[in-house]
This record gives C-alpha cells, structure tokens and sequence, in this order.
C-alpha cells in the first residue's frame, strides 16, 4: 500500500503521559505504523506532567484562538519527537485547560478540556498543510473530531479526502455530559447530527457521537468486538454498535518490544531470555529488597500491576486472597492506585501479612517493569478487558498469567493443560471467587512441577505480540476506507 498520512489523536501518549494501557498504545501504534513506512503526526495535549517530565519540545506557529461558545481560549503547539521515531508529536499547550495536576479531571470544564483536543489536532493538521488520509481517534477524549469533519469542517479542501476511524479501548468511559455542553464544542452549526433523544434525554455522549460517525470502528481485541456489541457488555452502546457491524473490527493490541521486552527492558537491572532465566532469578532478588519482602527462592510469587477499579475484578480478591494466603505458602506484590477500597484492602493484606504481602500504593514505570520480571505468575482477574497489556507483557517475562476469560484475555489467555504441555497461563470461565480460587490453585499446583512450569513459561515467552503483525490488520482496515492506496 502506498504511505497513508495519518493523524493520531490520543488523550495519553507514553512516555509523556500515561494512567493505563492507552498510553501504551498511543506511542507503539504511531510508533510501528511509522515503522510501516506511514506519515504519522501524533497530537496530545502538554499536561502539567508533560511539562514536567522534562521531555524536550520546541515552540512552533504563535498562538491560535479558538471558540468554544462563550470560552475564548488561546493555544500554541509545541513539537517533540516519539522517543525512537522520527514522528512529530505536537502538545496542545494551552495552560488554563491542561496544567492540572491529573490527566483526567472531575472538573466542570472537562468537556472543554477534550473538545479543544479534537478541535486542535485539525487545527494543527491546517496549519501544517497536511491532508491527512486518515484521522485516528481513540475513546472518547478525540470522538468528535469525525463529526466535526462531516459538518462544520466540511468545507476546507484539505480534508476532502480524509477518512476517520474510532478506535474504542473502553466503552465504560463515554464522556457523557448534560446537554447544555453542546453550546460549548464549537459544534452548535452542526445541532441536528447529534443524538436527539440523547440531547432530548438531558444528555450528550462524545463516544456515541463517534460510534455514529467515524467511518470505521476497532476495538482492542476480537472477543470485545463481539462483546461489545451484547447488551450485557454494551454498556447501553450495544445498539449502536450493533448497526455499525459492518465497519467495526476487533485488533488485538501488540506489545512494544523497545520497552517491554526481557532481553532489551531499559527499566530492568538483569536481562534474559527463554533460553536462559537466570537474569529472571535476580530480577525476583532485586523485587525482594525494592518491596521489603524475604527473598525465598521456590515459594511462588504472584504480581499484580493494576489501575485499582471496578473493572479489574478486585473484588474477587477480598474473599479469595485472604483464604489463598491462609492456604499455600505464597508471597503477593501489588503495585496500583485507584480506588480507595481496594487501596484500603490491599494496604491491610499487607499489614497483616508483612513478610508475605507487599503493596505499592503509586504508579511506578520502574517498578511495573520489575514486578512483571521478578515475579512467579501474575494474577489479572478483570471483570472485563478490552485488550489487557500486562497479561502479554507478563507471558513476554515468564510469568504466566491467572486471567478471567473475557475480551482480550480470552483471546491472548490459553489454559494450560498438564497433559499436552499446551497453553500459556490460567483463565477461569465465571467471575466468581470459585473461578479465581480453582484458577489460583491450578496455579501453584503446577508451580510445584517444576518441568511442567518449565513447558508453561517457555510456552508464553516464545509468542509472538509484536506490533508488526497487527501493523497489518490497521493498514487493512484503512485500505477499505482509501481503496486506491491499497492498490
Ligand atoms: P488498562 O489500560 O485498563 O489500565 P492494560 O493492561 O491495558 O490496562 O494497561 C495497563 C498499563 O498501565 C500497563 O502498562 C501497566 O503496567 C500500567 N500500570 C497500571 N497501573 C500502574 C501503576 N500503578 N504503576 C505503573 N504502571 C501501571
Ligand atoms: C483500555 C483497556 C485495556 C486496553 C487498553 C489499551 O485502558 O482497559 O484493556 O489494553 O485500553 O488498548
């Protein structure tokens, strides 16, 4: 296929902001389609933690003004560079809405914070006199930029040509907010292509407007393709999603072998590789003294890096990790932030528990990276999971994962069967605290095999996750979208 110019909007971008695996995705997509010979240019906003983060950036144009109903507000674009890449990542600086100590705020201007993201991105794209082939958006934070093309945008020549496409990492987060917003996205031209009975209903999703509009759908794996589309996992988006199945496409997400990768971790005081664990062994010796936990070779160590939510399947964990501790001689790590019961839960597991439970109450890039080395196995018991990252990054580190088999991780997650030597991890089928119990003893009663534990490890690391592979599936989707590129 010919070069496509794309221009990818990402509320996070790793390594200059991330909370999840967003940010991941944000960097290595950009990153491998750059690396498939495309033009990218990557726009997101310079947060207080850009600016902090010491990244280097250079002042572009002078500012532009842009209206938001009554909200006059003046940006300037500052340009860096994707670590490792030549591709242009262009912040959006625009201090009264970004230099805020979160990403993601509960503030009354959010919904300016993110119209101006869109809003930008095609304002930056006229600036530079790029025509874009395709304008990526991902969730909710960037869905109104294919609205705003069909109609407000509708006359600038330079996107003549532009296709859009919507990739959904999560359709819990909607951004919905009440109505009255709609005179606040500099969209009031366009009224009648929004949801009228959303708007009638007091209410205004900018996911569902990107669901009704972007000229192609992904999502994060084939399985939340599918359940997405259910009412029971639709999270009232499933009619709608339902009549764009004919553009909707599940992509499993890869992983980023610069970063996340045992032989080339940069985060990572020993390397190693399938051939050769001993690196493993002292990086599980390195987590001991970073954690403060006795360092007991042959006692299984479960790991956990998580946002702390409700979609994480936490509460599975109050009844069963107590009794799992109760049962086996086992040491648990966890490493999260979020919210304030499980953060309460896991601290009180610790306290009890000293010299068997360590908890990270941060987010930590460093420490992530040395719990999915130093680790045994990694316990990921989501409620449900778009994609999931660390599950893979965990099968790359041999550390194989204890899952519940729902979206991505049903799709990367194969239980391991002692008798063929075949699959890489554990999944339970119902999310119950009877599933993740028989899975966590499935668990550590192989762990006690040391050749059939051999066979598993071996089995997660000699996959392949890269992003070249799905590379692929993304060119594939906007080939149907620029049919003459494809030729
Ligand atoms: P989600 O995006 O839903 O949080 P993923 O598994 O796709 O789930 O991605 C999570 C990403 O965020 C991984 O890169 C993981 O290491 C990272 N992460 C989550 N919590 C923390 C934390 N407390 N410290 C460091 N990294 C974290
Ligand atoms: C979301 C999902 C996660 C996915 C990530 C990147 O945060 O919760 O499952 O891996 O996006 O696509």
């Amino acid at each position: 296929m010919r070069p496509l110019r794309i221009l990818f909007v990402s509320s996070e971008v790793a390594p200059f902001a991330k909370t999840g695996g967003l940010g991941d995705v944000g960097a290595a997509l950009p990153r491998a389609l750059r690396a498939a010979g495309h033009d990218v240019r990557v726009v997101l906003p310079f947060y207080a933690r850009v600016a902090e983060g010491g990244h280097e950036v250079r002042p572009t144009w002078g500012a532009l003004e842009h209206q938001l109903g009554p909200h006059r507000l003046s940006f300037t674009t500052l340009e860096g560079t994707l670590p490792g890449t030549d591709v242009p990542v262009y912040f959006v600086h625009c201090p009264r809405l970004y230099m805020r100590p979160s990403i993601y705020t509960m503030d009354v201007d959010e919904h300016l914070r993110f119209a101006l993201l869109g809003w930008a991105a095609l304002r930056i794209a006229q600036q530079l006199r790029f025509a874009p082939d395709i304008a990526h958006v991902n969730d909710w934070q960037s869905a109104l930029v294919p609205l705003t093309l069909r109609s407000v945008l509708a006359w600038d020549r330079l996107f003549e040509r532009t296709r859009t496409v919507l990739t959904l990492h999560n359709v819990g987060h909607q951004g919905t907010f009440g109505a009255h917003v709609l005179s606040e996205l500099g969209l009031e031209a366009a009224r009648g292509m929004f949801h009228q009975d959303e708007l009638g209903a007091g209410r205004l999703s900018f996911l569902l407007h990107g669901i009704l509009y972007a000229n192609a759908i992904t999502t994060v794996s084939p399985t939340y393709a599918r359940e997405i589309t259910t009412p029971e996992q639709g999270v009232g988006l499933d009619g709608y999603l339902r009549g764009r199945a004919d553009v909707l496409f599940g992509i499993l997400n890869g992983i980023d072998g610069r970063e996340w990768s045992p032989t080339h971790d940069p985060y990572l005081p020993h390397r190693y590789t399938a051939d050769d664990l001993s690196g493993k062994a002292r990086c599980a010796e390195e987590l001991s003294r970073r954690v403060r936990l006795p360092h007991r070779p042959g006692i299984p160590r479960i790991g956990m890096v998580s946002r702390l939510t409700w979609q994480k399947g936490l509460d599975l964990c109050f009844e069963v990790l107590p009794w799992l501790l109760a049962r086996h001689d086992a040491q648990l790590v966890v490493l999260g932030s979020g919210e304030r019961k499980y953060e309460d839960f896991f601290a009180r597991l610790a306290h009890l528990a000293p010299d068997r439970v360590a908890f990270a109450n941060t987010f930590s890039e460093p420490l992530a990276h040395l719990i999915e080395a130093g680790s045994d196995m990694f316990l990921m018991p989501s409620r449900y999971e778009p994609c999931g990252l660390n599950q893979m990054y965990s099968l790359a580190y041999g550390t194989p994962p204890i899952v519940h088999r729902t979206g991505g991780l049903a799709d990367t997650v194969q239980h391991f069967d002692r008798r063929t030597g075949r699959g890489n991890g554990f999944a339970f089928e119902h999310f119950d605290a009877r599933g993740l119990a028989w899975a966590l003893d499935q668990a550590l009663s192989t762990y006690d095999d040391p050749t059939a534990w051999r066979r598993l490890v071996d089995n997660g690391m000699r996959e392949d996750f890269t992003w070249d592979r799905r590379v692929a599936e993304y060119e594939a989707v906007y080939a149907k979208l620029v049919p003459e590129a494809a030729r």
